[in-house]
């Protein structure tokens, strides 16, 4: 698979990398139960088509999807770029906290490694901003774990210009990881273009939508997501109309597109986030091998000035007045 540059000075990572948060089984943000044999396969068949990079979290099913990248992979460590996070952290009720304090971040990051069965972890990276301790604080200690060597790369996720600002005047973000797809767009005005031109890679969460724009979407199919699958809260604003049944009717008209390409509809929606100069790779979330291999094909190819052109249109058309 083709890979790129992430940032200035970060590794060559494939333009697709694999999402471990479903693999994370049930907890209060999980997808559902999820069987672990399911998620080796998934795992094993994203290196098999040639991914070489995974984005996990400690909060995902609480220690559970680090826990099944560090055993899959501990034969492997060397040939697979392994990205995690910090800053939310859970009690013996399960119940979800952020604290980006200086000395949780560094136990957080030890508790990651021995997870992971590694003695590095190659990107590091703050999961959300949180205001109860300054930026500078909890920036200046994941520059200290990277002088350190326990991680190679350091950068944030879901941060603005301001704080990505104040992150880069200590030392340089390696990384951004932000929502970006089709229909969600907000990142473009802003945040992309302040990413450009201060070399930060951006590595773009949910390319799918959470699935929506894989094609099988439908009301009836929601209704069949497992009772404790996040999507089915009620509160998302993807799974609630009127975005829910604007994005379907959207998504239909995206199927002649991909047909042009011999691809579907998920590899067009992955194409199209690499399609933005400031966006080094996408994390495709999967939690079956079949998903992993069915997206794969969203590298390598291009979509034609045309077809963007089309999509934008399709987008201000069909998604922008449901936002
Ligand atoms: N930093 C953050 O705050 C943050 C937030 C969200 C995500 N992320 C990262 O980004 C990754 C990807 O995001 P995401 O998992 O939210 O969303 P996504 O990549 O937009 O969608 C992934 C989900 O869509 C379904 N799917 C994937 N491929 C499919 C295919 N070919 N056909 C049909 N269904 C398919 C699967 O769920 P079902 O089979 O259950 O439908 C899969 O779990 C996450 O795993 C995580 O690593 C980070």
């Amino acid at each position: 698979m083709k890979t790129r540059q992430l940032g200035t000075n970060g590794p060559d990572i494939t333009e697709i990398g694999l999402g471990a948060w479903a693999i994370g089984g049930s907890w209060t943000w999980g997808w559902g139960h999820q069987e672990d044999d399911a998620s080796h396969n998934t795992i094993m068949e994203s290196l098999e088509q040639g991914i070489n990079w995974i984005d996990t979290a400690p909060v995902y099913g609480l220690g559970h999807s680090e826990t099944l990248v560090g055993q899959t992979l501990k034969d492997r460590r060397q040939s697979v770029i392994i990205a995690t996070k910090c800053g939310l952290r859970w009690d013996d009720q399960r119940r979800v906290t952020n604290n980006l304090h200086p000395a949780s971040i560094r136990k957080e990051c030890e508790d990651s490694l021995r997870r992971l069965q590694t003695d590095y972890i190659d990107l590091y990276q703050i999961h959300w901003p949180h205001k109860n301790v300054p930026i500078e604080d909890s920036w200046g200690q994941m520059t200290r774990l990277q002088e350190e060597g326990k991680v190679r790369y350091i950068g944030v996720s879901n941060f603005d210009v301001e704080l990505l600002q104040r992150c880069e005047s200590i030392s340089h973000v390696n990384s951004l990881q932000p929502p970006y797809s089709m229909i969600k767009r907000d990142i473009e005005a802003e945040i992309l273009p302040w990413c450009e031109e201060n070399g930060v890679g951006v590595i773009a969460y949910s390319p799918l939508q959470s699935g929506l724009l894989t094609g099988k979407f439908s009301a009836d199919f929601l209704e069949t997501l497992a009772e404790d699958d996040w999507r089915r809260a009620g509160n998302n604003p993807y799974f609630s109309d009127p975005l829910f049944s604007a994005t379907i009717q959207f998504v239909e008209q995206l199927q002649p597109i991909a047909a042009a390409y011999e691809k579907s509809v998920a590899e067009l929606a992955i194409a199209w986030t690499l399609a933005h100069s400031a966006v080094t790779a996408a994390i495709a979330g999967a939690r079956k091998a079949e998903q992993i291999a069915a997206n794969a094909g969203g590298s390598g190819w291009d979509i034609s000035s045309e077809h963007l052109t089309q999509i934008a249109d399709l987008y201000e058309q069909m998604i922008a007045p449901t936002l």
